[in-house]
């Protein structure tokens, strides 16, 4: 992870870089910071280039990163595949190397068309005077731009910061809809800022038809962004969805009762297509945890006497539900015998009830929910057993039973009113910004804490404090969105049939890196450590996306079992028990902080709480 960020500007006024983005970029990217600034005199203008590098593996390799001839690139990104990357080799002057002996456009967009995993930069083109920008097919990484409307200046920065209440905001997300290319000539030219953009395509499209309709209203009026209508595109990493709606008749009409067991998904596995795609799916997805695993920081110190550091690489974001299950049991497969994982579960103090005014609805009883009665403060434990705490608990000892040799490290990160108010306040707001709803202020805030890793760990047989230092967090992000995993899913799909859920499904996937990717690569980062996301590999989403959505999910099949059906025979076939039958439980409602918050308040509201001052 690293924290990147350019300034162009097109008048004689210097480039500057605001302090608090400047201090929010080194969070990001701790080990080393360095500016490069580009002055030219014809045509006119002045970039600065700023890096904040986050050291991950091999040698670190300082940015901006220039070659003979001038080039520059700002790369916060990781080549999971699709360019060569030697194992002494490091992918920011990999992917330089190509970007330098290209020739035109079309050579620039096939470097991006290849490249595997997330990413976002920022590459300036000496000889053309051209700064290209974006961010991968999902926007995996955060890219925000923002253009002063007093002077005609640009900047793009991985992480930027709250506006104070008497400014308006100018920041927004890069979307995720190409890669950009700014003509400083051109630019110079015509005293504004005309952005182009080359667009993602499917294979069977023809780019014309697959001009991005996002209206860029976010620009003022002297940024233009313009599809360039060349021909000149980048090639979709993924296949395009299986729209097909005809499904069979379903062959197992007495799998109805809501009395879910772990038969109903054996007598499903039992059938030899399901056993078929059930394990293609544990193998891709198996190989894209093992490529993030395995791609990891190699110089930690030693630390105990025999030679070797036990202490965990890896961290996985852990609710104890299907999808985080999964990936602990496939990171189990890869990670070193010798290592720990960190299994990271967040909880937000539970309120003590307040009696009176529950009751005060008339013909309301009162809700009784005992873990909410006045004994919560009096004991620790009791008053963060959220949801979450609950079933992370019961998913630890399912893997301590699969792996019993694996130290497994069950972190529990308990927050208090009070703490949260202040990392809200100090830090978190900053980074969901330019997002502002109270989901994105609930996830965002549960996200932060569990990603930061100091909680409680058993130490033999001891709760002692602990604090994971894993640089890689894995999450599981993408698997209800593709899967079917969420009640909205039931609802359209009770509403509009298998079509609709299948037209929910397309849309949830492409407006992925606006919900949730970018903000989730800022939250995670600010901890200098980065967010991967195993179920958003290009092989696991074209796999899944060749499928009929049938497959994947059968919404007449009861909560617990049909949605995400085929994860959930995954897990069983993986050895997993009772939370292959998990039903989901949204992160703010499991980890309890929408609750601790307390406010009749909808999720697609703006927060409040989150302006700073
Ligand atoms: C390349 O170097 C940068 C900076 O040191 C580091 O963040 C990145 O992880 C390295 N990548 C590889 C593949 O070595
Ligand atoms: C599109 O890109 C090509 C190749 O770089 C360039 O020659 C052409 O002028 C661009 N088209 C527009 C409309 O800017
Ligand atoms: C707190 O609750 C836990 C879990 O119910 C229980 O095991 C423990 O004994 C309780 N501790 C105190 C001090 O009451
Ligand atoms: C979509 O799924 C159906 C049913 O399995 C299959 O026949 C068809 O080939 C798939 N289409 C694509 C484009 O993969």
């Amino acid at each position: 992870m690293c924290g990147i960020c350019c300034v162009v500007s097109l008048s004689p006024r210097s480039c500057v870089l605001a302090d608090r983005v400047r201090t929010n970029l080194i969070s990001r990217g701790p080990d080393h910071s360095q500016d490069v600034t580009k002055t030219v005199m014809k045509p006119d203008f002045k970039c600065l280039f700023s890096a904040h590098v986050l050291h991950m593996k091999g040698s670190l390799t300082p940015q901006p990163l220039q070659d003979s001839a001038g080039n520059l690139l700002l790369w916060n990104g990781e080549i999971f595949g699709g360019l060569e990357v030697g194992p002494e080799e490091n992918d920011t002057i990999v992917i330089l190397q190509h970007l330098s002996v290209q020739e035109d456009s079309t050579g620039i967009c096939r470097v991006f068309s290849r490249v595997r995993g997330p990413w976002a930069f920022v590459y300036y083109e000496v000889a053309k005077h051209c700064i290209w920008f974006g961010r991968d097919y999902f926007g995996r990484r955060s890219l925000l731009w923002h253009s002063d409307p007093e002077v005609v200046i640009l900047t793009l920065t991985s992480v930027a910061s709250c506006p104070s209440t008497s400014e308006q905001s100018q920041w927004h997300e890069v979307p995720a809809a190409g890669i950009y290319r700014l003509d400083l000539n051109d630019c110079a030219q015509s005293k504004g800022l005309i952005i182009e953009v080359f667009p993602w395509v499917n294979s069977e499209d023809h780019p014309s038809v697959h001009t991005p309709d996002y209206t860029w209203e976010d620009l003022p009026a002297y940024a233009t962004v313009m599809p360039n209508l060349s021909g000149v595109f980048l090639q979709s990493p993924v296949c395009p969805m299986n729209m097909s709606t005809s499904a069979p008749e379903r062959h197992l009409g007495h799998v109805q009762s809501p009395q879910l067991s772990l038969e109903n998904l054996e007598e499903l596995l039992m059938q030899s297509e399901k056993v078929e795609r059930v394990k293609q799916l544990i193998e891709v997805l198996s190989e894209a945890v093992r490529r993030r695993v395995q791609s990891l920081p190699c110089s930690r110190p030693f630390t105990d006497q025999s030679g070797t550091n036990d202490e965990a690489d890896i961290a996985v974001l852990f609710s104890g539900g299907i999808d985080s299950m999964i990936l602990a049991v496939l990171a189990d497969r890869h990670v070193p015998a010798g290592k720990s994982i960190d299994l990271l579960n967040v909880a937000f103090k539970l309120q003590e009830a307040k009696p009176q005014t529950q009751s005060s609805k008339k013909g309301k009883k009162p809700k009784t929910d005992p873990t909410d009665e006045h004994q919560g403060d009096h004991n620790l434990t009791r008053c963060f057993d959220v949801p979450d705490r609950i079933t992370g608990r019961a998913g630890l000892l399912e893997l301590q039973h699969l792996n019993p040799e694996r130290q497994w490290n069950f972190v529990e990160i308990n927050v208090t009113p009070e703490e949260l108010q202040r990392m809200r306040q100090e830090r978190i707001s900053n980074l969901v910004h330019p997002l502002d709803t109270v989901l994105d202020d609930s996830i965002g805030c549960a996200v932060w804490f569990a990603a930061r890793g100091v909680g409680m760990a058993m130490d033999r047989a001891e709760q002692k404090l602990y604090t994971s230092n894993a640089k890689v967090v894995l999450t599981g992000i993408g698997a209800d969105e593709q899967l079917a995993g969420y009640s909205r899913h039931r609802v359209r799909f009770k509403s509009d049939g298998v079509e609709g859920l299948v037209k929910e499904l397309a849309m949830e996937l492409s407006r992925i890196s606006t919900r949730n990717l970018g903000r989730d690569d800022r939250i995670i980062g600010d901890h200098g450590k980065e967010a991967r996301f195993p179920y958003l590999d290009e092989d696991v989403v074209s796999l899944l996306n060749q499928l009929p959505v049938w497959e994947k999910a059968d919404l007449s099949l009861p909560r617990g079992l049909g949605e995400k059906l085929l994860l959930r025979l995954a897990a069983r076939e993986l050895g997993l028990g009772p939370s292959a039958i998990l039903p989901k439980r949204a992160m703010q409602f499991g980890s309890r902080i929408a609750k601790m918050e307390n406010r009749r308040e909808k999720a697609s509201d703006k927060c409040k709480r989150l302006n700073t001052e």
